[in-house]
């Protein structure tokens, strides 16, 4: 058993079995396993969490992703903008829809997507046909046709002048919203802070169980407040039923539980709490690990308010780092190891080693330490002095890491 474990999931839900155990009461009782009030219910809640008009509960995130992709429009040949350094889902969705995923490099500091890059990509590799207005790749003569920003560990990308990006160039905004439950960004366009989720045409979240929001098994949802894209979804989900048996389209096999609605409703109402008590103990790792040489810390711009689903910090080396924490008992994780651009799954792509060097650099130094609700200051003080420790020692044997605060700075 870890000292200190990446995620404790069971103290969260020890204080909540009564009410967990009355939504398997219920659901064995009256024997509505799929659709019905409880996942109406859950979609109502989730999709004012989000300050959204419409919530669709899907399978997973995955599936979240892919039919908003197709409700958007998304169809064979087209090209869908994201980033490398994300869980394979993203990508996976694009292709699924029976798009052509195109990587752009990240932003060193936030690691979502560089407006920089993406409007580099756009301006350089695109041209927009005068008379549709679409946007296409000079090369493929492709059209491309739509962005997935990924709110990466937490934290919305900086929407706003993606959005103005997309205005721009036609393009469709689908956030992957997947690890940013209840995340803000303050729009300076339309001067308030906005909920991840309800600022692109749509997001995707997901509810597997180690998210912010997390089921008891797999389970997603689609936020939009365009009512025929939650139509869409909604019959996507289905089979593409719209009613009994009949079916205008094909669909899939992609509904939420209505135990995972009742488990998520419980869940629901402690999220704010939980994600603030994220936040807290993102503050006091913060404080402490800034008198740690080598140990660059997460980035939160004045217009983010992270719900902190990861704890991630940047370290030269981290391989060295993660065994001396395993070692000592405390868990870590690497999110993610390996940018998608060189998976073997994209190894027909024509992309290479360099094609993206920030999330290249990035992949290869972070190192995501302990977060969960209900993480304690013992615990954070033994991840913090093994950290510490380990950096003593490596400065006393002249290796590895020797920048004072960010290894970007
Ligand atoms: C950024 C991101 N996108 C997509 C997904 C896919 O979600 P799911 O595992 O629920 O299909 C995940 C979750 O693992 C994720 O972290």
């Amino acid at each position: 058993m870890n000292k200190v474990p990446f995620l404790d999931l069971s103290a969260l839900h020890s204080g909540l079995e009564d009410e967990f155990t009355e939504v398997f009461r219920g659901s064995m009782r009256n024997a509505q396993f799929i659709g019905g009030p409880l996942v109406e219910q859950f979609e109502t809640e989730f999709a004012h969490l989000c300050g959204c008009r419409h919530a669709v509960g899907v399978g997973s995130g995955t599936d979240a992703l892919r039919f908003a992709l197709i409700a958007c429009g998304i169809t064979e040949g087209d090209m869908v903008i994201t980033v490398p350094n994300t869980f394979i889902a993203t990508s996976e969705a694009i292709s699924q829809a029976g798009a052509i995923p195109v990587f752009v490099d990240v932003d060193e500091r936030t690691s979502a997507i560089s407006v920089d890059r993406l409007r580099e990509y756009l301006e350089t590799h695109c041209c927009i046909d005068e008379i549709s207005g679409t946007t296409f790749n000079k090369i493929t003569h492709k059209p491309v046709r739509a962005v997935i920003p990924v709110h990466l560990y937490g934290q919305v990308a900086d929407m706003d002048p993606i959005m103005e990006l997309a205005r721009r160039y036609k393009l469709i905004v689908i956030e992957d919203a997947c690890q940013a439950h209840g995340a803000e960004y303050f729009s300076q366009k339309n001067q308030t802070w906005m909920r991840a989720g309800s600022i692109g045409q749509a997001a995707a979240f997901s509810f597997y169980p180690g998210k912010n929001l997390g089921a008891f098994g797999e389970a997603g949802a689609v936020t939009t407040n365009d009512e025929k894209v939650a139509r869409a979804i909604a019959t996507l989900r289905d089979h593409g039923q719209i009613s009994k048996y009949i079916h205008d389209i094909e669909g899939y096999n992609g509904r939420l539980d209505a135990l995972q609605a009742g488990i998520l409703l419980v869940k629901l109402s402690h999220l704010t709490k939980w994600n603030e008590m994220r936040r807290q103990c993102a503050k006091r790792y913060n404080t402490l690990l800034e008198k740690v040489s080598g140990v660059g810390l997460p980035h939160e711009p004045i217009w983010a308010r992270s719900v902190y689903h990861l704890y991630v910090i940047h370290v030269d080396d981290r391989n060295a780092l993660q065994k001396f924490l395993d070692d000592k008992g405390i868990g870590t994780g690497l999110h993610y190891p390996v940018p998608l651009h060189l998976q073997k799954a994209y190894s027909s792509h024509g992309y290479k080693e360099g094609s993206f060097p920030v999330s290249e650099r990035l992949c290869s130094h972070l190192l995501s330490l302990p977060m969960f609700p209900g993480l304690n200051e013992q615990q954070q003080d033994l991840v913090v002095n093994a950290i510490q420790e380990y950096m003593l020692e490596s400065e006393r044997s002249g290796g590895g890491h020797h920048s004072k605060t960010s290894p970007w700075d």
